[in-house]
């Protein structure tokens, strides 16, 4: 059988609103042709990012009503510690709301003036969060994953050489750790390798630097890696991120992601030391260190997330139905970050929009027309999310790639649902030199993608 079936079925449902051309037209104007500011209402179908928008399951909600809402050492924290120990091996799990919380802490314990975090790529809030200490954020991707159509299965890989050259040249005591990020969302959502995790690793310990991962989507990456990499299709997904986690000194973890929550983060550690200090931060501004932010019912919830999300029916079923997307878009003649990943197909703008320069800001071009077109809601990471503005000279620089992601919430949309996408982003693409340059008229200094405003032509 080659038919994608949901591994689930659905036993409450939420209404969708169909809007017109003409109103969506005027909603995008009132938003200043930026996503973020559309209301979620208006939207049909919403694949701007899939952090905290999947759907529980049965059993998580169960869990929800039973959560122990104790202030201290509720039942709910014993089961959630549990859960997460068992899963990651790390002796110190410390609860917080979200990815970011875990960053903050984190990076305001090692980071800091002329300190140095590499990554294979940083998620924006991620570089955020090591540059607002006042530390450099460097990305260190191997070159097939700037490369939108090489072939390459693992193109999410941090390059150990850069790395090992890099702490060479700044010092080891300069870089406080070594990040990698599980997928890579920045950059495709491409897997990294267990091959490659094990090369930085030596890397690390050769100059006595830590490792840490950003682990957002674990299970996606521990799947791809069963799929792609030779010598792994025997073991379980479960056995594969276990060792990508015992290769590692610490982790960031945003459960919106595979922890298959609406909310909730996790920072891991095994150093002692850190841990007591992470711990006096998350009480200074999370909350406890048995609920760190969150409700008790939102712990049960993830305990039971992060054990679903390993399930290998589910992970079978999520992988085939993001490579459909890219199928369908591929067939329509939309060039894509290829092979796709784990949580989202990634639209190469540059190419779509091969009439515009980056300058024009042709991702938020096809954003804004995919919007227009069908109502379908989706996410620019080019040049609005990364570009920046060099002060010495005044000129914009633009990251490697100008690309326009469809993010996929886990267990919310059916086949039918991204067959409309498919179709609408082949009708965008018939008529996509009719998307014209955009402006940015306003922005923030940092995260200038949630709020900045635009204006076309
Ligand atoms: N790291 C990565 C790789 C992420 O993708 C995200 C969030 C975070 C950290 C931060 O986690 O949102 O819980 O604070 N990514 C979302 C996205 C927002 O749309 O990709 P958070």
């Amino acid at each position: 059988m080659t038919t994608i079936i949901e591994p689930f079925r659905i036993k409450m449902v939420e209404p969708l609103r169909l809007t017109t051309p003409a109103e969506r037209d005027a909603i995008l104007r009132a938003a200043h042709f930026n996503p973020f500011r559309i209301p979620a209402a208006d939207v049909l179908i919403d694949l701007l990012t899939d952090s905290g928008t999947g759907a529980m399951s049965s059993e998580q909600w169960a869990g929800m009503v039973r959560g122990d809402e104790s202030y201290a050492g509720a039942t709910s924290w014993f089961r959630f510690e549990a859960a997460l120990k068992g899963l990651t091996g790390m002796p110190f799990v410390l609860p917080t709301h979200q990815g970011r919380a875990s960053e903050r802490i984190l990076f305001e314990l090692v980071g800091g003036p002329g300190k140095v975090v590499p990554n294979n790529r940083h998620f924006d809030t991620t570089r955020a969060n090591v540059e607002h200490t006042g530390a450099a954020a460097v990305d260190l991707p191997v070159a097939a994953g700037d490369d939108p159509q090489a072939p390459h299965p693992f193109k999410g890989d941090l390059d150990p050489d850069r790395l090992d050259a890099l702490v060479a040249e700044v010092g080891r005591e300069r870089v406080p750790l070594v990040l990698v990020t599980v997928t890579n969302n920045s950059g495709g959502g491409q897997p990294v390798s267990l091959a490659n995790l094990r090369a930085v690793r030596a890397v690390c310990d050769r100059h006595r630097v830590p490792l840490f991962l950003d682990a957002c989507r674990f299970a996606e990456n521990a799947y791809l890696v069963k799929l792609r990499e030779p010598g792994q299709g025997h073991r379980t997904a479960k056995e594969i991120a276990q060792e990508m986690f015992s290769l590692a000194d610490g982790a960031t973890v945003s459960a919106k992601k595979d922890g298959l929550v609406n909310i909730g983060g996790v920072l891991l550690l095994r150093d002692p030391d850190l841990a007591r200090r992470a711990n006096e931060l998350l009480i200074l501004t999370e909350g406890y260190v048995t609920y760190g932010g969150l409700a008790g019912r939102d712990l049960e919830a993830m305990a039971r997330g992060f054990e679903e999300v390993l399930d290998e029916d589910y992970l079978h079923y999520r992988i085939r139905s993001v490579a459909y997307l890219g199928d369908g878009l591929r067939r329509a003649g939309v060039r894509i970050v290829e092979p796709p990943g784990g949580h989202a197909v990634y639209i190469d703008a540059g190419h779509f929009c091969d009439h515009l320069s980056p300058d024009d800001f042709p991702g938020q071009g096809l954003v804004c027309a995919l919007y227009r077109h069908a109502g379908v809601r989706v996410c620019e990471i080019g040049s609005v999310m990364f570009g920046r503005t060099d002060p010495a000279t005044g000129e914009t620089v633009h990251p490697a790639m100008q690309l326009v992601r469809l993010a996929v919430p886990r267990r919310v949309y059916t086949q039918s649902h991204i067959d409309y996408v498919i179709e609408a982003a082949g009708e965008v693409f018939g008529r996509r030199r009719a998307i014209r340059p955009l402006r940015m008229v306003e922005a923030p200094a940092v995260l200038r993608h949630f709020t900045a405003k635009f204006a076309e032509g």
